[in-house]
């Protein structure tokens, strides 16, 4: 079958990348997506059992450490389009791990780079896209946003990463002239998400009853999205975005953690039947992560002006949707806190 686009989406088995798969899969059936992911503690393949028979969908099990390897699948599958996503992602493992953080997302990066750069001769029709974060300005004071134009003042080893990553692939469209593309989303919730990360880590201790720790005095910000809010913006600037140009996504939704672990304790609270109150006491006050920026915030009028994206729910309609499905699939959270799926993949496609 021939195919309208070949379009590698690294990273497509995490939390955001299930997402982008599921709508690129769904939506476009004549683009065959390749879902590059090298299955670390953060990715599974249970997240895309709805998509794994589409054929337009095809799953690699590959590191994007590993060359060799990404030469065979631009090679196997003329890759026309990446969209990368692949990555370590959270920042307190990068306080622990900043060396894991440096090799995936910095060098494997380059490593993607340069195998786009070996194999499109013709540049015309070809798109680099990568997905980051707002993490790389830094933190803000009490007013103001990160707009595309902010300078870069990355403060933990995650947001120095992602932002090196950021300048290599500037540096490889200014240099090389492959067409790239650069996003910076703020903080994403919804289903699927790692229960080490706030939301879902909370949710999980409240259905068990176990303490909340809140860093510091809890007075930190952050902007948060409906993940398939952002999926929806990525094809958006996927299929509408300039090349060379950078695009920041975000809700115009910020919240103090304080507020926002209040709010998701009463929405738990209303939803499993308890008296009010009943999960605000489990909130524990802990020690505060090292180099703790104080606030996010995105301005993200230029996608909404020129591209025409705009967020689809509102906050509350968002987490009530995302507390739901967690409720509903306890048997994810007890397969990926275990680290069980990862005998889903054994059985699933290594004897394909
Ligand atoms: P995640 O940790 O849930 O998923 C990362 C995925 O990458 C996993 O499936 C993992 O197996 C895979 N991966 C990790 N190392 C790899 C390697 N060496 N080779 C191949 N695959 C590898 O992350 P996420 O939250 O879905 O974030 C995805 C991207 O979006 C990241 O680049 C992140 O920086 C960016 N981002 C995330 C957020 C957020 O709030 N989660 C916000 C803005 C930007
Ligand atoms: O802004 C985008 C970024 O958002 C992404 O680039 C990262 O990949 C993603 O992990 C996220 O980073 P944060 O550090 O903002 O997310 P996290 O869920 O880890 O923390 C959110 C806030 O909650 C932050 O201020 C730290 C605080 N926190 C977090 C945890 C896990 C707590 O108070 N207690 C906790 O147990």
């Amino acid at each position: 079958m021939n195919f309208e686009r070949n379009i590698l989406i690294t990273g497509g088995a995490g939390f955001i990348g299930n997402h982008v798969i599921r709508l690129f899969v769904n939506k476009y059936p004549s683009y065959r997506i390749i879902n590059l992911d090298a299955l670390t503690y953060a990715g599974n393949l249970e997240n895309l059992r709805d998509v794994e028979e589409k054929p337009n969908y095809v799953f690699e099990k590959a590191n994007i450490l590993d060359i060799k390897d990404l030469e065979r699948i631009f090679n196997e599958y003329k890759i026309d389009a990446v969209i990368h996503l692949a990555a370590e992602s959270h920042v307190d493992r990068s306080i622990l791990s900043p060396l894991d953080f440096v090799y995936t997302n910095i060098i494997g990066t380059v490593n993607l780079l340069n195998t786009a750069k070996k194999y499109w001769k013709d540049l015309s029709g070809k798109l680099f896209y990568h997905i980051s974060t707002d993490e790389v300005f830094g933190s803000l004071g009490e007013k103001g946003f990160f707009t595309e134009t902010t300078a870069y003042a990355p403060n933990s080893p995650y947001s120095a990463s992602k932002a090196s990553s950021d300048h290599f692939v500037r540096a490889y469209g200014e240099t090389f002239h492959i067409p790239v593309i650069i996003s910076n989303c703020s903080n994403n919730y919804g289903p699927y998400h790692f229960p080490e990360k706030l939301i879902p880590l909370f949710i999980n201790n409240i259905m068990h009853k176990k303490p909340l720790p809140v860093y510091g005095d809890g007075k930190y910000t952050r902007d948060w999205l409906y993940v398939k809010d952002h999926a929806r913006a990525i094809d958006t600037i996927f299929h509408k975005g300039k090349i060379s140009e950078t695009y920041n996504i975000g809700g115009f939704n910020e919240w103090q953690n304080i507020e926002l672990v209040k709010l998701l304790c009463t929405m738990m609270d209303e939803k499993l039947g308890n008296a009010p109150g009943t999960s605000e006491n489990l909130i524990t006050y802990v020690k505060d992560r090292p180099g703790h920026d104080k606030r996010y915030a995105i301005d993200a009028t230029k996608i909404s002006k020129e591209l025409g994206w705009k967020p689809s729910v509102t906050f509350e309609e968002g987490l009530s949707e995302t507390i739901d499905w967690y409720l509903e699939n306890q048997q994810w959270l007890n397969h990926v806190t275990s680290g069980e799926y990862q005998h889903y993949y054994e059985q699933q496609y290594q004897n394909r």
